[in-house]
């Protein structure tokens, strides 16, 4: 196992060498950044995620530009992100950031996870990626080389997953080893030839009610009018499914509801 070990460890290191990505967020040690760039990599494509990371840092550069910043600029520099939540609960972690660490960043594993939107995947990506911490995190790249490498049986949960993925941590490089994973399992380890699903599936994009939110926010952060009753038409769509979507906006605090109208909640 051990001289096994060695040679995995060498094998993606060496793959990352020669062929690694070069990303933005691998420019940088920001820890605001590198949360900015986790946060859109969740459920985003690293290729959609490159122009929106860009723009996002160059109009809120830093945490508390974030914290002062306006929602609807905002979520007009996250729309074509989806899951637009994602961008309220960052916004959300900066101003609890401002006020509860006085404005810098809480490199704890602990105190992370208590921002909203931070789960334990994120916490963890931070600390490797800014502080080139030696904590180890798993995410469905890394999942699936685990798997393929060790014969795991697919079922295998997150605390065992990230149980081995500590001990084939190699110490000291956390940042590159996390890094040259990513890349290993994007480009040689592929779901294709692996053969390893990822372990939930997204739902329908078009359609879904992800997709109808995304809608009504990206047309109303550029100024567009909404009226419920005209989206019913236009959508062609039963008045209490959009009703259920839009109260719920309502309900997060993403929107504000008068009468029939929609708004932008400021
Ligand atoms: N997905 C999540 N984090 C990433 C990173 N740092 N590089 C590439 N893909 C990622």
């Amino acid at each position: 196992m051990k001289k096994n070990l060695k040679e995995f460890q060498q094998r993606v290191l060496n793959f990352y060498k020669e062929n690694g990505r070069s990303l933005p967020w691998r420019e940088t040690q920001d820890p605001y950044a590198i949360m900015v760039s986790e946060i859109m990599l969740q459920q985003t494509q690293v290729d959609r995620v490159i122009p929106k990371y860009l723009a996002f840092l160059e109009k809120f550069p830093d945490i508390k530009s974030l914290a002062d910043g306006n929602t609807a600029d905002l979520l007009k520099l996250w729309s074509g992100l989806g899951y637009n939540n994602r961008a309220l609960r960052l916004q959300k972690s900066c101003q609890t950031i401002m006020k509860i660490y006085d404005g810098k960043f809480p490199a704890h594993v602990d105190a992370l996870l208590k921002l909203p939107g931070i789960g334990p995947y994120t916490a963890r990506s931070i600390l490797i990626f800014a502080f080139n911490e030696n904590v180890a995190t798993v995410d469905t790249n890394i999942r699936r080389i685990f798997i393929h490498e060790f014969s795991l049986d697919e079922k295998t949960n997150d605390k065992e997953l990230f149980a081995l993925a500590e001990e084939v941590l190699p110490y000291g490089q956390s940042g590159d080893w996390h890094n040259a994973l990513m890349d290993y399992g994007s480009k040689i380890l592929t779901s294709r030839k692996t053969g390893i699903k990822a372990r939930t599936k997204q739902s329908k994009f078009k359609g879904s009610n992800r997709w109808y939110r995304g809608q009504i926010l990206k047309r109303l952060v550029v100024g567009e009018e909404l009226e419920i009753s005209n989206l019913i038409k236009e959508w062609k769509k039963e008045e209490s499914f959009l009703k259920k979507i839009i109260e719920r906006m309502e309900k997060e605090g993403l929107i504000k509801i008068d009468k029939n109208k929609l708004m932008i909640k400021n």
